[in-house]
């Protein structure tokens, strides 16, 4: 059942992908290499002088056939450069070390150009230049922006949907699962009729691998043993974004034990994410979440009032399923083997665990045990019948 439902699913997205597919280009710089790779849609409001003194407003949206002429890349600077029509559509970018941003896009349209500019007073060619928000994106990663954005100047109205940018590209591998920068920022800003919003949940969430699994733990000093033990895979969905891992690789693991209170903090190169565990009527549980994005994804969205993960002290709360819970209505949580104990360890070692209602072998095992001894108590209950039948029939022909 559940299986048809992901095909299902999967068929529904992958249709919803066909149709917002946008359009593709890459570049590559003198040697040959890959060094942009650009998937986005544009549209375009251009307002226009027609002969006879009258204003009008052409509306085009930036065809899939299109040419990267005039691009260039190299180390410090590049330019993507769209040609179509007569027009041209381009966007530089610089590279700062670790991470790169674009600097402006410019957009050159040709009045001489009759069938998109029809009765035009002019044969000139204009160009109009928007700042972007595309700043900070770490290198190898790319910025992505599926929900509208809007930029207006007096003449031209642009709008950018769907964007997947990756400049610098090195190692001729563009990153195709890699997680991407994402702008928050302007999706709310932008979007001024949200009726026509593609909407987040039917943009396809790209193959993102399952996030490695953390192990974290706080020892009270140096030599102790540890006091919290903490070991999940992460993901955060961000709403109008795409979805990320948390790369337990590199993070460092800080926090204190309490007897009350326990709290656990992890520092990655993108997100810092603090928990906070408490512990009232010999029960503990998740009490609050607080996650922010320091990087190319700005963002801080914390939930001081949950209830997650509830075990007694002294035992570890268990879900080896992929979960996922509501923090705010920004961010979703997705946690993958998932074990935590932050009260009562003892010896370093986990405790007994509560499994989560979810976990297949929580619900299977007393299933299968409850069976199995039906089972035996049938065949005893048959055997003692048929042995009572047996030495009866035998004492009768006595
Ligand atoms: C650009 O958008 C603004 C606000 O929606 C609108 O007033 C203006 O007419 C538009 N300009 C063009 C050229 O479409
Ligand atoms: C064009 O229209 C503007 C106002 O829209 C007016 O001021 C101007 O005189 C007109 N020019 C011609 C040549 O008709
Ligand atoms: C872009 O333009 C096309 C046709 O001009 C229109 O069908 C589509 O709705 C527009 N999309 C957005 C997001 O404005
Ligand atoms: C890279 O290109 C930019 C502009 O095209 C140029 O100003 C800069 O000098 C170039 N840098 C190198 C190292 O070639
Ligand atoms: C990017 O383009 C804008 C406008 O064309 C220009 O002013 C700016 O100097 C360019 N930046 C770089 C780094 O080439
Ligand atoms: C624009 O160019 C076309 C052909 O190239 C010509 O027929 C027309 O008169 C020109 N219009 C103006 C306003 O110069
Ligand atoms: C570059 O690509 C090769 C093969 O595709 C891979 O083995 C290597 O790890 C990559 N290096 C970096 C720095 O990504
Ligand atoms: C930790 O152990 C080392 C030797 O293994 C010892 O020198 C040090 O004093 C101990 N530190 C504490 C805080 O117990
Ligand atoms: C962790 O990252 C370092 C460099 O950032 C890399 O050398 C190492 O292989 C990574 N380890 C894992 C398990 O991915
Ligand atoms: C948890 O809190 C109770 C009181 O509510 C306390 O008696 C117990 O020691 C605490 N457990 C731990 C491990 O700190
Ligand atoms: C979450 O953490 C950030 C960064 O440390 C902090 O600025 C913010 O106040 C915290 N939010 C809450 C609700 O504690
Ligand atoms: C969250 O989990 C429920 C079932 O536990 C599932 O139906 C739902 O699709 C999940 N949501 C996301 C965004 O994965």
């Amino acid at each position: 059942m559940y299986r048809y439902a992901a095909v299902v699913l999967f068929l529904a997205s992958g249709i919803v992908f066909q149709l917002s597919h946008g359009v593709e280009v890459t570049v590559s710089d003198s040697e040959g290499k890959l060094c942009i790779y650009a998937n986005l849609m544009v549209n375009f409001s251009v307002s226009y002088e027609e002969v006879g003194n009258k204003s009008s407003t052409a509306e085009f949206e930036l065809p899939s056939k299109v040419t990267t002429e005039g691009s260039d890349c190299n180390v410090t600077s590049s330019l993507l450069k769209l040609n179509f029509g007569g027009h041209t559509w381009s966007v530089n970018f610089t590279n700062n070390g670790d991470k790169y941003q674009a600097d402006s896009i410019t957009f050159s349209y040709d009045l001489s150009n009759k069938a998109v500019f029809p009765n035009a007073a002019l044969n000139e060619t204009l160009s109009v230049s928007f700042k972007p928000e595309i700043t900070g994106v770490a290198k190898d990663t790319c910025y992505s922006c599926k929900s509208r954005d809007t930029f207006e100047s007096d003449t031209v109205n642009q709008t950018l949907w769907d964007v997947l940018i990756q400049a610098f590209v090195s190692n001729n591998s563009k990153c195709e699962s890699c997680k991407c920068s994402f702008s928050i920022t302007s999706t709310q800003t932008s979007a001024p009729t949200p009726t026509t919003t593609p909407t987040p949940t039917t943009t396809p969430t790209p193959t993102l691998p399952t996030p490695a699994v953390g192990v974290y733990s706080i020892k009270p000093d140096v030599n102790g043993t540890a006091c919290l033990l903490a070991n999940f895979g992460l993901r955060i969905g961000l709403k109008q974004a795409e979805e990320m891992n948390f790369d337990p690789n590199g993070t460092t693991t800080s926090g204190k034990c309490g007897d009350n209170s326990s709290d656990l903090v992890l520092v990655s190169k993108t997100m810092t994410i603090m928990l906070t565990f408490t512990n009232d009527t010999k029960k503990f549980r998740l009490h609050a979440l607080n996650i922010t994005g320091k990087t190319s994804v700005v963002f801080s969205e914390a939930n001081t009032n949950l209830s997650l993960w509830e075990a007694a002290v002294g035992a570890s709360y268990m879900c080896n399923k992929e979960q996922n819970y509501t923090i705010t209505s920004m961010l979703t949580l997705f946690t993958f083997n998932l074990r935590v104990q932050p009260f009562g360890v003892r010896k370093g070692v986990f405790s007994t665990a509560h499994e989560c209602s979810l976990d297949d072998t929580s619900i299977l095992i007393p299933i299968i045990v409850g069976a199995a001894l039906a089972g035996l108590i049938l065949i005893v209950v048959v055997a003692y019948v048929i042995g009572r039948r047996k030495t009866y029939v035998g004492y009768q022909t006595l």
